[in-house]
């Protein structure tokens, strides 16, 4: 079976975004591929250095995967800082990537002109992001539109290192990214991010979720004026949780006059907290059990070392080093 692998910080709670532009698509690759998800702590790290924010952040992904339908018994569910050989093939990776290449990175390009902390880290983040996916050997990576470069940057550098090494010792993947989805929009116009501010999570308590629905941005057209849905932050968000029918249904009744916009912030908000009101409900409860979080990730992180330890070892003899010998 062919493999699908990606991977999300714990840098926050999980946004709509987030959802629908990455995990949601994840999700949907358990039938035909065999999937590694994982939590990329290690690079969470290049921001946050707050060590107990890291772990609840951490337990906070587990159960959101398992919440949302990740079937972590039948795939892998694992946390990248439990296997660091990951941090040995970033070395031998950096050792075959030109500085060029690493500063075209989008990541290092914005901190950089935003004047925030470049740190090695930030610098060298496409190198560990890239030791990640092809330490796996998969198929597939499905990434939000933004990190598409990334993984087209780890197809670069596994094409130097085998260009050096030997043709076959690191496999290429492809990035796949939801075209009808790319990049969602926030609260404030901007791509919703969590560097933003401007995100709605997608298991906030629904009290929550209304008062941010509720402040979603529209113009100021009279409640008899005719309104069109299409082009509205409101109809993005609308049309990508309702169905088509619902979608031209609301169009209708605004193009018709006399339906203010709250009403069908209303309508809004009811498709998006039944969508995910039964899996709010699992992630609490999950969320509660930590000591079974810890138990996945570690069953997680057994089944990645199987896998991650072959493809080192390759790297390794074609280098020209013994195999990777300790392990506890
Ligand atoms: P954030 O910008 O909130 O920190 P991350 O960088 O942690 O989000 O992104 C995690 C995953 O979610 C990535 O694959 C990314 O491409 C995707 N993603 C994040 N924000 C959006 C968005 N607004 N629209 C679509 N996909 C997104
Ligand atoms: N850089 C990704 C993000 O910010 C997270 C990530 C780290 C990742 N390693 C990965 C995604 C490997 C896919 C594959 O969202």
């Amino acid at each position: 079976m062919k493999r699908s692998l990606t991977g999300i910080r714990p840098s926050g709670n999980v946004h709509l975004g987030n959802y629908l532009g990455m995990i949601r698509p994840a999700l949907k690759r358990q039938g035909e591929f065999h999937c590694m998800y994982f939590l990329a702590d290690m690079h969470a790290l290049t921001t946050n250095k707050d060590a107990s924010k890291m772990h609840q952040y951490s337990l906070d992904l587990v159960a959101t995967w398992i919440a949302l339908g990740y079937e972590h018994t039948k795939h892998i569910l694992y946390r990248q800082s439990d296997i660091p050989m990951v941090a040995e093939l970033a070395w031998y990776l950096s050792c075959c990537t030109g500085m060029g290449l690493l500063e075209k990175a989008h990541a290092f390009k914005d901190a950089s002109t935003q004047q925030r902390e470049v740190n090695h880290g930030v610098f060298a983040y496409p190198v560990l992001m890239a030791a990640d996916i092809l330490m796996y050997d998969p198929d597939v990576v499905p990434v939000g539109k933004d990190q598409k470069q990334h993984v087209e940057m780890a197809r670069d550098m596994a094409g130097s290192l085998n260009a050096v090494f030997g043709e076959g010792v690191l496999k290429l993947p492809m990035p796949q990214v939801e075209e009808d989805v790319m990049s969602v929009t926030g609260l404030d116009g901007r791509k919703m991010s969590k560097s933003y501010g401007n995100e709605i999570p997608i298991f906030i308590e629904e009290k929550g979720l209304r008062k941010l629905i509720m402040s979603v941005k529209t113009d100021s057209t009279g409640l008899e004026e005719p309104k069109s849905l299409d082009g509205t932050l409101l109809g993005d968000l609308f049309r990508l949780f309702a169905t088509p029918a619902q979608y031209t249904d609301l169009s209708n009744r605004l193009q018709n006059g006399g339906m203010g916009w709250g009403h069908a912030k209303d309508e809004l908000f009811q498709v998006i907290n039944s969508h995910f009101a039964e899996s709010r409900e699992l992630y609490q409860a999950l969320r509660r059990d930590e000591p079974y979080l810890e138990k996945v990730l570690a069953t997680g992180a057994d089944q990645a070392y199987e896998i991650g330890v072959k493809v080192l070892n390759r790297v390794r003899s074609a280098v020209g080093f013994g195999p990777f010998r300790y392990h506890v």
